[in-house]
């Protein structure tokens, strides 16, 4: 290939590559509210076929939703709080809770200190509302807190809920709950 060949190709690849004149990009389409004379009603958007149910709302409708079929918070986890799920609530809640409730949940964190208009409270105050409650914090947002439903699945929701009752647990727990060869243990280091 000569020098000036080469030099004709230069602005083709240039153009090829350029997303103005890619056909892809600017075919005719609808975008959302816009009023189509295709369909009998004028609308373009269209609703689900019957029957559609939205991604993640297969299976149990307790695990799914955290209500009982009364349509109120369940009192208990649907699911068994396995040390494995646990260990993914965990983690899930320093990723994604902690940065505003802080590492155990007493709501101490840089974010809460920087928020003036409602902070992130404390979790320890919620030891009294039904797991389904918080699932549903979780699942829904609350006031400022924005929902968590995109980021976790209903199960990783229900371990963050177990981790959070182990926060609870872990700053009001009395002697009597103490397992007696951690308590033991506890009495040797406090001598
Ligand atoms: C961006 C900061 C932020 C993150 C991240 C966050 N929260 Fe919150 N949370 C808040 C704020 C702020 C409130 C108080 C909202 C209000 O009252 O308007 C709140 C309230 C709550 C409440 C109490 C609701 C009530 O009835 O008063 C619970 C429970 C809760 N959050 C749990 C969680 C859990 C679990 C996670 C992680 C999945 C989480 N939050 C992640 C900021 C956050």
């Amino acid at each position: 290939m000569n020098l000036r060949s080469s030099a004709l190709l230069l602005p083709i690849a240039f153009l090829a590559g350029c997303p103005a004149w890619d056909p892809m990009q600017r075919q005719p389409k609808y975008k959302a509210y816009q009023s189509s004379e295709f369909y009998a009603d004028g609308l373009a958007m269209r609703d689900p076929p019957s029957g559609t149910v939205p991604y993640g709302s297969v299976g149990d409708p307790a695990v799914q939703t955290g209500a009982g079929e009364d349509g109120k918070p369940l009192a208990r986890a649907p699911l068994p709080l396995t040390p494995r799920l646990l260990a993914t609530g965990r983690k899930k809640f320093d990723i994604h809770c902690a940065a505003c409730h802080g590492l155990v949940g007493d709501g101490q964190s840089q974010v809460a200190l920087n928020m003036s208009l409602r902070r992130p409270p404390s979790l320890h105050l919620y030891r009294d509302v039904p797991d389904g409650y918080i699932f549903l914090v979780i699942s829904r947002g609350f006031g400022l807190m924005p929902s968590y439903a995109a980021e976790l699945t209903p199960e990783e929701r229900w371990g963050v809920v177990g981790y959070v009752r182990a926060l609870q647990l872990s700053q009001h727990a009395g002697a009597a709950q103490v397992p007696p060869g951690t308590m033991q243990k506890l009495q040797g280091d406090a001598r």
